[in-house]
């Protein structure tokens, strides 16, 4: 049987996520994500992808530091990225930097204690090469900040608001896992053969750089900087669908109802109106967006995606396009860890077939 791309085939059995595209739902472990956002930190959702369970008071501590110690990067892996040029893509980057742990004794550690190890080290990688390219001091982590305060802190080098801090969170919170997207099998076929957790997600980063994949929320924000004002949404989304174009941060091939995570992110959004006038514009851009696309393609149930809040969301606190991927790599780390973890105790290697269409000839 062949199926192009793998389209509709299920590969593995997973108890880390559920996506349920004809209801709208996203599970963690079983746990409506809604819940699970609203009413956790980073740090406990990160918990409970990896282990399934919640911590106690004392483990989220112990695994606080632990995040805490991975934003120290070895020297080597420092020098690696101070020598990369500065025209390296900060994907290119992060791939190479989480490479350069294979090298080590690093692989000496459990996968678990590797995997938190790296998710603390990421956002550090982020910030010291975006900061590089800049021409701009490195900013020492600090340890009294929250692993998203100390992203947002590293990055821009003045202490974020709580505002900025809430919503980045909350976007970290909701991309943290998403079933067997591209990275995720990348990962999860790199590690069936028995390699290592820096080597599989060295192959989710490289998956997940592609624009099919981590790249569409900067096309959203040009989208919001065209329209510009609630004045013009109905002018700029009626040419573009006269023209046949399509609306970026709206459909999704998987959920044919509204994504949980877009409806999530617009709270998160209303609650934090007033504080920034790209957030006003996206709440009220999405309902006449809505009502367009239902005129001029009815029937179709097109509502708005994740990259469309989340696009919002990084406007409002002042994140350089450069950053959206990384920074939505930086939340999947998670995921593809928990999904590592979970394929090594299944312990079955991919290899599907290929079917031979060329020609047969005799040398
Ligand atoms: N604006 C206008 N029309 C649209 C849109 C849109 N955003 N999305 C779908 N349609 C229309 C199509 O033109 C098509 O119309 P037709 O029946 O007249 O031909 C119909 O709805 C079905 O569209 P498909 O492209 O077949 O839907 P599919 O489920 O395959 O595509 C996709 C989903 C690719 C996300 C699409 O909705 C799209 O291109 N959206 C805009 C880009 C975007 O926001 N991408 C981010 C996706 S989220 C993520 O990647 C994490």
């Amino acid at each position: 049987m062949f199926q192009k791309g793998l389209k509709g085939v299920v590969a593995v059995h997973t108890k880390v996520g559920l996506v349920d595209g004809d209801n709208g739902i996203l599970r963690y472990r079983g746990v409506d994500v809604k819940e699970l956002v609203l009413d956790y930190s980073f740090e406990e959702v990160a918990y409970f992808l990896l282990y399934n369970n919640l911590p106690s008071e004392n483990e989220l501590q112990l695994f606080t530091n632990k995040l805490i110690k991975g934003r120290t990067l070895p020297e080597y892996v420092q020098t690696i990225i101070d020598t990369l040029p500065s025209t390296a893509s900060i994907m290119d980057a992060m791939r190479t930097a989480i490479s350069a742990f294979g090298t080590t004794g690093f692989l000496e550690k459990d996968t678990m204690e590797q995997a938190i190890h790296l998710t603390g080290a990421l956002p550090v990688i982020i910030a010291r090469h975006y900061r590089n390219q800049q021409e701009l001091p490195i900013i020492e982590q600090n340890s009294d900040f929250s692993h998203t305060e100390n992203y947002l802190w590293m990055l821009q080098g003045t202490s974020p608001s709580l505002a900025q801090v809430e919503a980045l969170e909350t976007y970290l919170k909701l991309t943290m896992e998403h079933g067997l997207n591209a990275s995720t099998f990348a990962a999860r076929v790199t590690i069936s053969t028995e390699s290592d957790l820096p080597a599989a997600l060295t192959s989710a980063i490289g998956t997940m750089k592609g624009p099919l994949h981590g790249g569409a929320p900067a096309e959203v924000l040009n989208l919001l900087e065209e329209i510009k004002e609630e004045s013009r949404i109905r002018v700029v989304i009626e040419e573009k669908l006269k023209k046949g174009e399509k609306v970026m941060g709206f459909g999704h091939r998987i959920y044919k109802t509204e994504d949980p995570r877009s409806i999530l992110l617009r709270e998160a959004c209303v609650r934090l109106q007033g504080s920034d006038p790209w957030l006003d514009l996206a709440t009220m851009a999405e309902k006449e967006i809505t009502s367009l696309l239902e005129k001029y393609k009815p029937g179709r149930n097109l509502y708005t995606n994740v990259e469309f809040y989340a696009a919002a969301i990084m406007r409002s606190i002042d994140m350089p396009s450069v950053l959206f991927t990384p920074t939505f790599s930086m939340a999947r780390m998670v995921g593809w860890s928990a999904h590592v973890i979970e394929q090594v105790e299944d312990a079955s290697i991919f290899r599907p077939q290929s079917l031979y269409v060329g020609d047969i000839s005799e040398k």
